[in-house]
């Protein structure tokens, strides 16, 4: 079964959400807007580079510790429900490796993009013919709340990995936890995927890379306005700018204006006024420790189970139970 959300709108909400962002001071727009298609490209592009390492780090744990994995999830038959699959690289590894085992579940990814869902869907037929697929489509809570009020009893381990969570601050992200956990039933389990703090040029180095390829994912916010939005930036006169707070562990992007100028956008009726080299915070990259990570288990309602690290201690996958 398909759940379907309607995104009718997606394109006024954005709108508006530019139009809203741009006037604030310090001016800000969701990194959520990212993902159109040649977003989505980049961001893949991204996670095939070595200095991006949470990728790797995130696939080294799911490799090499899929059967501790296993061992946690316990004996009841459950539904894997993975919240934004994406392509679905690292959950393969252990999606497979259940299979084998003869473990009993089914995997339900959710994602809001029914391309997305579409492309893992064949691509799982394919690799892992035997493995019962259920995708849901929509928005996280959304969905799990569809299935709260359909009386669905089965037990669930919610995967939220890729350091996903990081797009959010402490505090949304404490509120987020919460209130997923107030749509799970006791003994439904959480895998999280948090980047842990680190060497600041190693962060540094993920988000900025000598090639380009984050600049070019950051400023493609830019193009994506002036295709759907009938603006008028001209993007070479902005620049990407990354930050990273060793004491916080908040690792910001930044859109800056090389000069004074102003930009048209069409589709909200506005013209913008930018001073030069004023910024736009457009990304927030959380990162954690590990007692933090710990601290929000508890504090929206978990108990830690275990913590999944990589061998370099970059990344961690920490999964957790709903008391
Ligand atoms: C997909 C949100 C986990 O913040 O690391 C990668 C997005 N931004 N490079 C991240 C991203 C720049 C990524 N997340």
């Amino acid at each position: 079964m398909t759940i379907t959300t309607s995104l009718a709108g997606s394109k006024k909400a954005f709108a508006l959400s530019v139009l809203e962002g741009l006037q604030r001071t310090p001016k800000q727009i969701s990194s959520k807007y990212f993902y159109d298609e040649n977003g989505d490209r980049l961001f893949q592009q991204i996670m095939r580079m070595p200095s991006y390492y949470l990728t790797d780090s995130e696939y080294e744990i799911f490799d090499l510790q899929k059967e501790a994995i296993l061992r946690q999830l316990g004996d009841r038959p459950f539904d894997l429900i993975e919240l934004g699959a994406g392509d679905g690289l690292k959950t393969k590894v252990l999606l497979r490796h259940l299979s084998q085992k003869g473990v009993s579940f089914k995997y339900r990814p959710v994602d809001i993009s029914s391309s997305v869902l579409d492309t893992l869907q064949t691509s799982l037929r394919e690799e892992l013919p035997n493995l019962e697929v259920a995708p849901l489509h929509g928005e996280y809570f959304q969905v799990l709340e569809e299935l709260q009020q359909l009386g669905d009893h089965q037990k669930k381990v919610i995967f939220f990995l890729g350091a996903n969570i990081g797009n959010l601050t402490r505090e949304e992200s404490q509120s987020f936890l919460s209130r997923l956990n107030d749509l799970l039933s006791p003994g439904d389990m959480l895998l999280l995927g948090v980047d842990l703090k680190k060497d600041p040029a190693i962060i540094l180095e993920a988000y900025n890379d000598a090639e380009g390829i984050t600049a070019a994912f950051n400023l493609n916010l830019l193009h994506r306005i002036n295709r759907e939005l009938d603006g008028n930036f001209e993007v070479e006169h902005f620049k990407h700018w990354e930050t990273y707070n060793p004491l916080s562990g908040e690792t910001k992007s930044y859109i800056i204006s090389k000069v004074q100028q102003e930009v048209e956008i069409g589709a909200i009726s506005s013209i913008i006024h930018f001073d030069a080299w004023e910024a736009i915070e457009v990304e927030l990259s959380q990162k954690y420790s590990v007692e933090e990570v710990e601290s929000l288990a508890k504090k929206s309602g978990f108990r830690l189970v275990k913590n999944f690290f990589d061998s370099s201690r970059y990344f961690i996958d920490s999964l957790w139970i709903k008391q």
